[in-house]
């Protein structure tokens, strides 16, 4: 017989079994908590996305179908980014100011089938732009390029100005131009879009992780990176910088992104700033989990719900995923 230990603590106790384990559960995931990222486009097909498993790029009327699929499964957020024809890009990209152009008429069309379904728009250029980034390119010599910081700015506001008035919710600035929120945040002030709120992309570092993104709205920056605007993911403290600017500047939410590799940048700043802060499970983590699934390494559901908790618990208030629809269903199922 084995001797007793003397063991007055035992944390064990309070595993002892699933309803003990409820009682003390620190974190729980809902669908409220989720936002559904979808790709739209001009045709009337609904085309799967080769580079993002499970994921489409929508007509309008499949987009409304799957909005509906996700609010039935409990999403209650969702956010739309846009494939935009070639012959509609251009250096200054103003097609992303077009009243007519795809995302106000998803936003209509969408606000019109689900009116409190939240509607969110990506406020940045590289979708519309020739140059493929996020920002207006002025070229020099030798191939040299600078993307140019305040008059980008100026046709965000535009671009987010058309969404506000199609009728988004709220504006997703991903761009990382310096100033823009505070930019946006006096467009809206000064046209009755007071209410319309800025999700800030606040700590949006330069990631590897967003190449399938890239392959499926064909978006990659023609020449160069992203990094004399997207953050450094060697850097912690410039995330605090960008945060204090976005909350003097007007966001009502701040996003971090990538999520599950940056849950340290959640955590720093859910300790340092009061507003709600989003992160982003971002399409090269989606495809991880996709992809070591497909041959069963490891089993999909279970990782996707544990990857997205992780995130919730190191102080996410929302996270944006392309699990959204799937967890959802299974969290309220
Ligand atoms: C572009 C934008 C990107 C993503 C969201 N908005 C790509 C980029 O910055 O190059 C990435 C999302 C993902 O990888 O899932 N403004």
């Amino acid at each position: 017989m084995s001797q007793k230990l003397n063991l007055p603590i035992r944390p064990r106790r309070n595993r002892k079994s699933e309803a003990v384990r409820g009682l003390s559960r620190e974190t729980v995931l809902c669908p409220s908590d989720l936002i559904y990222p979808l790709f739209i486009h001009e045709d009337e097909s609904n085309d799967p996305i080769e580079s993002m498993p499970g994921c489409s790029r929508w007509s309008l009327s499949g987009l409304v179908k799957e909005v509906g699929e996700a609010y039935a499964a409990g999403v209650r957020a969702v956010v739309f980014f846009p494939k935009i024809e070639e012959s509609l890009k251009s250096p200054r990209g103003e097609e992303c100011f077009n009243p007519d152009g795809l995302v106000p008429r998803a936003i209509v069309a969408v606000k019109k089938a689900y009116p409190d379904m939240v509607v969110i728009t990506d406020v940045a250029l590289d979708p519309y732009n020739s140059d493929g980034h996020d920002g207006i390119v002025e070229a020099g010599e030798n191939g040299e390029f600078r993307i140019l910081n305040d008059e980008t700015v100026e046709v965000l506001c535009r671009q987010a100005l058309c969404h506000a008035d199609a009728g988004a919710d709220i504006v997703s600035p991903s761009d990382m131009m310096d100033g823009r929120v505070g930019a946006i945040r006096a467009t809206f002030d000064q046209s009755d879009h007071e209410e319309v709120l800025i999700l800030s992309y606040t700590a949006k570092y330069a990631s590897a992780y967003y190449g399938p993104f890239r392959g499926a709205l064909d978006s990659a920056p023609k020449a160069g990176d992203k990094k004399t605007y997207q953050m450094d993911p060697a850097n912690s403290r410039e995330a605090l910088r960008e945060a204090d600017l976005d909350v003097a500047e007007g966001a009502d939410i701040i996003m971090v992104k990538p999520a599950g590799p940056y849950l340290d940048i959640v955590s720093l700043l859910r300790d340092s700033v009061d507003v709600p802060i989003a992160a982003y499970q971002v399409s090269g983590e989606y495809l991880m989990i996709k992809s070591a699934a497909k041959d069963g390494w490891i089993d999909e559901e279970k990782v996707a719900m544990e990857s997205l908790l992780g995130i919730k618990r190191a102080g996410a208030d929302m996270i944006l995923t392309y699990f959204a629809k799937d967890v959802a269903s299974r969290l309220s199922g």
